[in-house]
C-alpha cells in the first residue's frame, strides 16, 4: 500500500503538495531553500551518486545559528522574544528568564567564542550533558556557529552510557551544569561527568561546568581524578570570551549527533546535517506546526531527546519564532495545571507534548478543574509525539482545550514527522488512532516480510522509499556500513522504519508497534538489549529476558525475567535474600542505564522459553503476559518452559 490519498473530501492542497513533493523532489525542496538564508544558494537538491547514501543540497553553504538567530537581528527583529526559560523549582526571582533575539545571538557568539578558546573548532565534537536551562540551547547553536558538532546526552543516563557516548563521537569537550532539578532530589551532574570520564577511553580536553546554586559537588572535587583535561567556569570563560561570526559550512556537514537506542545494547549515533535540517525544520514550522515568525510554540520535551532539538531549540528560532524552554514536568511542578498557566501566560499558539504526560495529567486532574479561568484562547493546535496516541487521551484533552489534537510519527532518526496532519499547509479531519497522513517529502510504504506492497487497511512493515526527505539522518556517526544493515538493507531502496502499521483506504496512516525489541518507556525509546546487558552483568545472572509491557500511565513498561547460575540459590519468593537480589538487580540496571530506564519489574525464574536455535521468545512471553492471541513458533525448544513461566508472567497484568 502506497502513500496516495484516495478520497478528495478537504485535501485539495495537501494532496497537490504532497505529490509534488515525491513526484518532483528536486525543485519542491530547492523552492523550499529559498526560506534559509546561504553563503552559496545550492543548484541541486539530492545528490544521489553515493546511493543508497544520499545528500541533500550538496553544494549549499549556510551557518543554521545565522539563520536561527543573527539574521532575525539583522532583519530588525532584534526585540522580539527568542527563548522564555521557565523553571517554577527556581528559587523566587530566577523563575523566568527571557532572551530577545539580540541577546541570545550575543551570549551564543560569545559562547562559541569560549569553546574555540577551550580548543573546539570546525569539525569538533562537543559533548552536552546539561538539564534544561538556557545554556543548553546556547551551547547547540554555538556549536552550530563554529561548524562543530554537537551530542547531547539526556541527564536521566547513567555515566556508563554516557562514556558510551563520549567514545563514539570523540569529542574535545564536555559542556556540563553542576546539576539538575527533579521535583523529588536534586541530581548532582558532576560525580557522573567524572565517573564518565574515567570509564571513557578517549581523552577530553576540556570541561565547561555552568553553575547552579544548591549543589554540593564543586569541580575542585572532581577534577584531580580526569587529568590532563582542564576544567572550566561557564560564568568566567564567557566574559573573557570573544564573540565570533558564524563559520560557514557545507550543508551536507554534520550538525549534530544524537545517541538513540538500537536492538542491540550500542547506542546508535544519528547523525544531521545542516543544510537539509534547516530547510526541513523550516518548512515543517509553517506547514505543521502552523506556527510562523512572532508567534509563540510551547514544546514541552527535554533538550536531551530529539523533539527537544527540533522544536524546542531549531525550528522555532529557524522560523523567527518564540520557543519557551520549560524545566519542569507535567505534574508536581506545582501542580497538574502547569501546562495551562504556560499556555495563558506567553500566549502559546502550538502546544507540543508526549501522551504520557497528557495521561498524567489527566490522572492527577481528571475534571480539568486546574484549566479552570485559564484563558487559552492563544491556542490553536495541541500537537503529540513519542508514542501512539491512545483515543481515550486524544479525546479527554480535546474536550479540555477545545482545540484539535494532533498525533505525529517520527523517529529521531528522522528529525521531523514522517506522519501528521498538516494543519499549517490545510487541517485534515482527525481520525482516532491514526497520526493523519505522510508529511510531504515521505514516500511511506507498508511492505510486506518479502519486500511487497501490502492492501489497505493490512498492517506491514512501514517503509520509506528513497532517498528519504531532507533533514533525516544521512548516515550513523562513522559507520555508513552500520546504518546500511541497521536500515536500508532488509527492504531494497526503501528505509525500515522498524514501525509496524497500515494505511486505510483514504491513505491515513495507523502506527501500531515496532517490530523490534525497542521499547518505549515514557515517551522514551529504550533498548531491552541494553537492558538486558546491564542485568546479565550482575554475578548471578545466567541469562535474561526483557520484555515491554503495556502500561497505563506510561505507555509501555520493562519486565525483567532472570535465570539465575546454577549454585546460587535464592530460598522461597518473598524470602529477605530473594528481596535483595531483586533489588540488587534493579540498582545494576539504574547504574548502568540510568534512572530513564525506569526499571522497577523483575522476576527470577528457572528457565526461558526459547527457539531450538536458541533464541529466546520474547514476543511470545509478552503475548503471554498481556493476555494478547499468542502464537508460540513451531520451533519452541520445549513448551513445558513456557508453561511453567505462564503464571509468572500473568502476574505482570
Ligand atoms: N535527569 C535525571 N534523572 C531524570 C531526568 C533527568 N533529566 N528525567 C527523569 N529522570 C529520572 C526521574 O527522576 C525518575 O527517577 P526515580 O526512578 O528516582 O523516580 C526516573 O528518571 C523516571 O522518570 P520519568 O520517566 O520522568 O517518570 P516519572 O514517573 O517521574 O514521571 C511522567 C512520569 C509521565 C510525568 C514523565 O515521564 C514525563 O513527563 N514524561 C513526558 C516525557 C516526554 O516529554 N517525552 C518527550 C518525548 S517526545
Ligand atoms: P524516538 O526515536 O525516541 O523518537 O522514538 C521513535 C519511535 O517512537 C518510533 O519508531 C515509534 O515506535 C514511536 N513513536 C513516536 N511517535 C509515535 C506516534 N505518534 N505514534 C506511534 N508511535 C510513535
Amino acid at each position: 500500500m502506497t502513500s496516495e490519498i484516495h478520497h478528495t473530501q478537504s485535501v485539495g492542497r495537501y494532496r497537490d503538495v504532497f505529490r509534488r513533493s515525491v513526484e518532483d523532489p528536486e525543485s519542491f525542496w530547492l523552492e523550499a531553500t529559498m526560506q534559509i538564508d546561504w553563503d552559496a544558494a545550492p543548484t541541486r537538491a539530492v545528490d544521489d551518486s553515493n546511493a543508497p547514501l544520499y545528500r541533500w543540497f550538496p553544494d549549499g553553504v549556510l551557518n543554521t545559528s545565522y539563520n536561527c538567530l543573527d539574521r532575525h537581528v539583522a532583519a530588525g527583529f532584534g526585540d522580539r522574544p527568542a527563548l522564555i526559560h521557565d523553571a517554577p523549582l527556581a528559587p523566587e526571582g530566577q523563575q523566568r528568564t527571557a532572551y530577545t533575539y539580540a541577546e541570545l545571538t550575543e551570549d551564543v557568539a560569545r559562547c562559541a567564542g569560549m569553546l574555540r578558546a577551550a580548543g573546539v573548532n570546525a569539525g569538533d565534537r562537543v559533548v552536552v550533558y546539561l538539564p534544561m536551562i538556557p545554556a543548553a540551547a546556547i551551547t547547540m547553536l554555538a556549536c552550530a556557529r563554529l561548524g562543530a558538532v554537537h551530542s547531547m546526552v539526556f541527564g536521566g543516563f547513567a555515566p556508563k552510557e554516557l562514556a558510551a557516548r563520549i567514545d563514539d563521537a570523540q569529542p574535545t569537550a564536555v559542556v556540563t551544569a553542576t546539576g539538575g532539578v527533579e521535583p523529588t532530589r536534586r541530581i548532582e551532574y558532576l560525580p557522573a561527568v567524572a565517573e564518565a570520564l574515567r570509564l571513557a577511553t578517549h581523552r577530553v580536553e576540556a570541561v565547561v561546568v555552568k553553575h547552579r546554586d544548591g549543589f554540593e559537588t564543586a569541580v575542585a572535587d572532581v577534577s584531580a581524578q580526569s587529568a590532563p583535561t582542564h576544567w572550566l567556569d561557564w560564568d568566567d570563560a564567557i566574559t573573557q570570551a570573544d564573540a565570533v561570526a558564524p563559520v560557514p559550512v557545507r550543508a551536507t556537514d554534520p550538525l549534530y549527533i544524537l545517541y538513540t537506542s538500537g536492538t542491540t545494547g550500542a547506542p546508535k549515533g544519528v547523525v544531521r546535517d545542516h543544510g537539509g535540517h534547516a530547510v526541513a525544520l523550516r518548512w515543517s514550522m509553517e506547514n505543521i506546526y502552523d506556527v510562523g515568525p512572532g508567534q509563540v510554540m510551547f514544546t514541552a520535551s527535554d533538550v536531551g531527546w530529539v523533539v527537544g532539538h527540533s522544536y524546542i531549540v531549531y525550528a522555532p528560532l529557524l522560523a523567527g519564532a518564540t520557543s519557551i524552554l520549560y524545566e519542569g514536568k507535567p505534574v508536581g511542578t506545582p501542580d497538574a495545571g502547569a501546562f495551562w498557566r504556560l499556555i495563558e501566560e506567553y500566549g502559546v499558539r502550538s502546544f507540543f507534548t508526549a501522551p504520557t504526560a497528557l495521561r498524567a495529567v489527566r490522572k492527577t486532574d481528571p475534571d480539568g478543574l486546574l484549566r479552570e479561568g485559564r484563558d487559552l484562547s492563544s491556542l490553536k493546535t495541541l500537537f503529540v509525539a513519542g508514542e501512539r496516541l491512545d483515543p481515550e487521551t486524544q479525546r479527554w484533552a480535546a474536550d479540555l482545550l477545545g482545540v484539535p489534537v494532533v498525533d505525529n510519527w517520527w523517529q529521531t532518526e528522522t528529525g521531523w514527522p514522517i506522519g501528521a496532519n498538516p494543519v499549517g499547509l490545510e487541517p485534515l479531519p482527525i481520525k482516532e488512532g491514526s497520526c493523519t497522513v505522510p508529511s510531504p517529502g515521505y514516500a511511506v510504504e507498508v511492505l510486506d516480510a518479502l519486500g511487497k506492497p501490502v492492501g489497505p487497511g493490512e498492517e506491514g512493515n512501514i517503509c520509506l522509499k528513497l532517498p528519504m526527505a531532507p533533514g533525516n539522518l544521512p548516515t550513523l556517526w562513522g559507520n555508513d556500513q552500520r546504518f546500511i544493515d541497521s536500515y536500508l538493507t532488509a527492504f531494497d531502496g526503501y528505509y525500515a522504519t522498524g514501525d509496524s502499521g497500515y494505511i486505510d483506504d483514504d491513505g491515513y496512516l495507523f502506527v501500531m508497534g515496532r517490530t523490534d525489541d525497542v521499547i518505549n518507556v515514557s515517551g522514551h525509546r529504550l533498548s531491552t538489549g541494553a537492558l538486558e546487558q546491564a542485568l546479565a552483568s550482575h554475578p548471578a545472572v545466567a541469562e535474561c529476558a526483557v520484555i515491554g509491557l503495556d502500561d497505563q500511565l506510561k505507555g509501555q513498561r520493562p519486565f525483567g525475567y532472570v535465570v539465575l547460575k546454577s549454585g546460587v540459590e535464592v530460598p522461597g519468593s518473598g524470602s529477605t535474600a530473594e528481596e535483595e537480589l531483586l533489588a540488587q538487580l534493579r540498582a545494576t540496571v539504574r547504574e548502568s542505564v540510568g534512572a530513564v530506564a525506569d526499571f522497577k519489574e523483575v522476576a527470577i525464574v528457572e528457565a526461558l522459553p526459547k527457539t531450538r536455535s536458541g533464541k529466546i521468545l520474547r514476543k511470545t512471553m509478552r503475548q503471554l503476559a498481556q493476555g494478547d492471541e499468542m502464537k508460540v513458533p513451531s520451533t519452541i525448544e520445549d513448551a513445558t518452559v513456557l508453561d511453567a513461566l505462564a503464571p509468572i508472567l500473568r502476574r505482570a497484568r
